[in-house]
């Protein structure tokens, strides 16, 4: 059996925001999930911090091995269309941590905080690419929600996710 490593879910504090950075970067970019042109909104932080909830998930040695921001409302959110509704962004677990329930706690921790501020639903929106997420995405109860399906950039084409609460 496999033990599942000692990992908390908290908010990020700013000693954490370099190492979100190049996380994000990594795993977005690296990975060849997003392009080099999306690089730097990745690496902006400090940007999200001010606009969202910025969580991480710390190994027992205390090092950022994911993070995502939640986001309660605002044009930061994207595809929210009303008060009732919630997102997060920017999801990422280092690849050498992944597979072990990461992602999935730090979704779940999302949630758990949509629905204390007493949202509806959270939505969300995913590059074509990212198989894992939407795998993982379904398995904690999001559809798809193709009418709100768009754009940001020609030739790049987000699909969106929703969970009703
Ligand atoms: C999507 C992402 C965040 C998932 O993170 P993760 O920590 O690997 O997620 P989980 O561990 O919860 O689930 C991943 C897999 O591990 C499996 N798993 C989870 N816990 C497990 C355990 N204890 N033992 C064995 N397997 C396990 C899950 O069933 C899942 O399997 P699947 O890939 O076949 O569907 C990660 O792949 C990532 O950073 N991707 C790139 C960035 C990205 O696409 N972000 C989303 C943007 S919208």
């Amino acid at each position: 059996m496999v033990a599942l490593p000692a990992v908390v879910i908290e908010a990020a504090g700013r000693r954490d925001h370099d190492r979100i950075a190049q996380l994000t970067v990594d795993v977005y970019v690296g990975g060849g999930l997003a392009s080099s042109g999306y690089a730097a909104e990745l690496a902006d932080v400090a940007g999200r911090a001010r606009q969202a909830e910025l969580l991480v998930a710390r190994d027992a040695t205390g090092r950022v091995v994911g993070s995502v921001a939640f986001v309660p409302g605002g044009a930061f959110g994207e595809v929210l269309e009303s008060a009732d509704e919630a997102g997060f962004r920017m999801l990422a677990v280092d690849p050498d941590a992944q597979g072990q329930g990461i992602g999935a706690a730090l979704v779940q921790e999302c949630l758990r905080r949509a629905s204390a501020a007493g949202k509806r639903r959270v939505v969300i929106s995913t590059g074509t690419r990212m198989t894992a997420a939407h795998r993982l995405y379904e398995r904690l109860g999001f559809t798809r929600l193709p009418e709100r399906d768009w754009t940001p950039v020609p030739g790049i084409d987000l699909l969106v996710y929703a969970r009703d609460l």
